[in-house]
């Protein structure tokens, strides 16, 4: 069983897409450190961007991911999505995905920030992400096995292959397996600050496990900062999806101030990175947010997740105002890939958040990340298919257990990194702040190198990997001097197209050694 023809590691809907094509061929295995619902991917509400509407055109839903993105883009993988996004979407429903729908049994298209047009698929309301993610759960069930609570530690590389991934299983025991094909989608890094919507598995491993290996990665210092998690009492607990702010719902001061009033022609829908930088600098004011939601129709009935998730923080939407806080939500960087998301090493595929395909440029369009998940798992299965099954065969070499011999190392706790990614590499970024986070990071990282990480407990991994990860955006972010999407330096507060228009901040160990 540990050998098979290809493994996956992570659970979100690129890894489920990817699994299923692939099991009608093949002998998928799905690895995930924690459960198999444990994902951003189920987390995720707002939904999935296709160009289906009667009014709408994939040329588009393709400008408005480049003017998201800041033209950081790659134009030819914006174009496969966009133009593939309805056709998988279509594949989908004819499945039995059931997404909204009105009472003439027309499909819902809702609205998000800096799309020009109703083109956002949705499902249960505001669930999205979890009816896609129990559907695919439901369509692999009896076809690929999925290991819980294992814990990928290192990939296992030979003369510049990827062949395997080496596990640490729940109970202390270190455990390889072989494929030619090791497919990484373990989602990004939103756990690596303290405001987050991301769930909290969510340690950026993928990437610190590619480093690791010597893969490329590109673009790290774009990092999506959501304009509204739930505020309870200062700590984020929970998306509050701009579906809402589509809907008409707007952002507030303590005084009832509209605050992107005169800031943005599209207000309180204009790009991500926008909003975010006006809320954080009305809250460096001293500036309470709200989201006003008086404007909403039905609130319950169109965000049910939301008004649970504000009922269970004892937030009362009767108030019509719900507290809102900027925070951590999507990296648009990660391991390089090509169109068809093969890495710089063989053998290794990435798809998801991990990756870097450089469809969203240096701000993620909304709505496009699941369809990013779906185009790209299926994009990625459909190459690993045309692979000759002999070279697929499974390697011969012998998969082993040993028991882990556990170390004690002083490394600073999840919650010490968190903070020192949320006040230095940040949504406002300046050099000062941000030399003073690699300062940090490179005692605990100078110290990581004297150890080999087979001996760490999951615990260590996950922090071990934050450090990593932490390290490489806060390089990358003092690299970039200028300005662009998800990345904003004080200093350089526009952007730079002279120096540094469509330029990548190719990061890799080898380079940097
Ligand atoms: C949201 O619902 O606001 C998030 C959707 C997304 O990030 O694409």
């Amino acid at each position: 069983m540990p050998n098979s023809n290809v493994i996956i590691i992570g659970s979100g809907i690129a890894a489920l897409t990817a699994a299923y094509q692939l099991s009608m061929r093949k002998n998928v295995i799905i690895i995930t450190k924690s459960k198999k619902t444990n994902s951003n991917s189920i987390l995720a509400q707002g939904g999935v961007a296709a160009s289906i509407g009667m009014d709408d055109s994939w040329h588009s839903h393709y400008r408005d991911t480049l003017l998201a993105g800041c033209d950081h883009n790659r134009v030819d993988t914006v174009e496969v999505l966009v133009k593939m996004g309805p056709k998988y979407m279509l594949e989908l429903i004819k499945e039995g995905m059931q997404f909204d729908k009105d009472a003439n049994n027309q499909l819902l298209l809702g609205k998000e920030g800096a799309h020009s047009t109703r083109r956002i698929l949705h499902a249960g309301g505001d669930a999205t992400g979890r009816a896609l993610v129990l559907h695919m759960l439901e369509k692999i069930k009896k076809r690929v096995d999925i290991i819980e609570d294992q814990t990928a530690v290192d990939l296992i590389i030979e003369n510049g292959q990827c062949i395997g991934v080496e596990t640490l299983t729940r109970d202390g025991n270190l455990q390889s397996y072989f494929s030619n094909c090791i497919v990484l989608a373990t989602g990004g890094c939103g756990a690596l600050y303290s405001f987050t919507s991301n769930d909290e598995t969510i340690t950026g491993d993928g990437l610190a496990m590619a480093y690791r290996a010597g893969a490329e990665l590109t673009d790290l210092e774009f990092i999506q900062f959501h304009p509204t998690l739930l505020n309870k009492n200062g700590t984020s607990c929970g998306l509050v999806s701009e579906a809402v702010r589509g809907e008409g719902a707007i952002l507030v001061d303590e005084n009832g101030r509209q605050i992107m009033k005169g800031k943005h022609p599209l207000l309180d829908l204009a790009p991500r990175d926008i909003v975010s930088r006006a809320l954080f600098k009305e809250m460096l004011k001293g500036h309470k947010i709200y989201l006003d939601i008086r404007m909403v129709k039905d609130f319950d009935t169109h965000f049910p997740t939301i008004a649970q998730l504000c009922k269970t923080n004892g937030i009362d939407i009767e108030t019509g105002l719900i507290p809102v806080i900027p925070g951590a939500h999507f990296l648009m960087g990660g391991v390089k890939t090509d169109a068809k998301g093969r890495t710089s090493i063989p053998g290794l595929y990435a798809i998801g958040e991990v990756a870097c395909t450089g469809v969203h440029g240096a701000n993620r369009l909304a709505s496009n990340s699941l369809l990013e998940g779906v185009v790209f798992g299926n994009i990625v299965a459909d190459d690993i298919l045309k692979i000759q099954s002999n070279q697929l065969d499974i390697r011969p070499s012998a998969f082993k257990i040993t028991q882990q011999q556990n170390i004690s190392i002083k490394l600073p706790t999840k919650e010490q990194i968190r903070k020192i990614m949320m006040e230095n590499v940040g949504i406002v970024r300046n050099k000062d702040r941000l030399l003073f986070a690699i300062a940090w990071f490179e005692i605990y990282k100078q110290k990581l190198d004297e150890y080999v990480l087979s001996s760490f407990t999951k615990e260590q991994l996950e922090i071990s990997n934050m450090i990593m990860v932490g390290w490489i955006i806060a390089t990358s972010a003092l690299k970039r001097t200028e300005s662009r999407g998800g990345h904003f330096r004080e200093e350089f507060p526009d952007e730079n197209n002279q120096c540094w228009h469509k330029k990548e901040l190719i990061r890799t160990r080898h380079l940097e050694e």
